[in-house]
């Protein structure tokens, strides 16, 4: 490990820890154009985008944020090409199985949020078993939004509650927001405080869309394979400079 390298383990001077979003969502968008930039298929740029995930988990970890939720698979991902979708799949399955170890001796605990059925059955027994022995835990909370819509989580917690409604259990005035958010997938997690979305798109493009009511947005250019530690520590400068009101004055 180079000197640089070993002085960004540690929280950088600039930051105030007291300040630090308690949970990061990431857009992780880009791989593609990462890729063709390099005359490379499209799933290299895949390839290389879960390194970069690994080192920002790292990262978050080291620096002392509490949560991170990372988008990768939407709902409307489905309608890439067959070929990309199926290596996608088997990705996500290979990367969970080689880093569950790792992960338990980093305390990690791993979460999945998204209509996770209608995912291939070996997947999600691979979701299931990582989720389940991480569970107890203590260390960063990371989530992995994978089929996941925000549409659809909505719907999906609506569905729920109009069925207790049906059944006697609910009276509709007991409806609030508390109570909505004990159904949505990621009941129990904080809001997130910063999204960041890599490649310069300037778009939500469904993801957490009750959750993010307030977060601080942060858009870089970069693309998500060549996000490092450097742009994350600009992302969260950029966010502590930022005047929170919520509403406010
Ligand atoms: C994000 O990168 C990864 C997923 C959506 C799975 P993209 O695959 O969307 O890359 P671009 O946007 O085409 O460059
Ligand atoms: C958002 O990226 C979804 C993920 C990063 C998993 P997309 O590439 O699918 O989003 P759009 O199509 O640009 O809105
Ligand atoms: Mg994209």
């Amino acid at each position: 490990m180079t000197q640089a390298q070993t002085l960004l383990q540690e929280l950088p001077t600039d930051l105030v820890r007291e300040r630090l979003p308690r949970h990061v969502a990431v857009i992780m968008d880009g791989n593609g154009r990462w890729a063709k930039r390099q005359g490379l298929p499209r799933i290299v740029g895949h390839r290389r985008g879960v390194d970069a995930l690994k080192d920002l988990l790292r990262c978050c970890r080291d620096w002392g944020v509490e949560a991170l939720t990372a988008y990768a698979f939407s709902t409307e991902n489905w309608g890439r090409p067959l070929e990309e979708v199926d290596f996608l799949m088997t990705l996500f399955e290979r990367v969970l199985r080689q880093e569950l170890r790792e992960m338990m001796e980093e305390n990690v605990q791993i979460r999945f949020v998204g209509n996770l059925n209608a995912l291939p059955r070996s997947l999600q027994a691979e979701i299931a078993r990582s989720m389940d022995e991480t569970k107890q835990n203590q260390g960063i909370k990371f989530t992995v939004a994978t089929n996941y819509g925000g549409r659809q989580e909505i719907l999906q917690a609506a569905r729920a509650i109009a069925s207790q409604v049906q059944q006697g259990l609910l009276q509709p005035e007991q409806i609030d927001e508390a109570l909505f958010e004990r159904h949505l997938y990621t009941s129990g997690l904080c809001d997130p405080d910063l999204l960041i979305r890599t490649s310069g798109e300037m778009r939500i493009s469904n993801f957490l869309l009750w959750q993010m009511a307030y977060a601080e947005i942060y858009i870089t250019e970069t693309l998500w394979p060549d996000f490092d530690r450097a742009e994350f520590h600009q992302a969260l400068c950029d966010y502590q400079k930022r005047d929170r009101r919520f509403g406010k004055v």
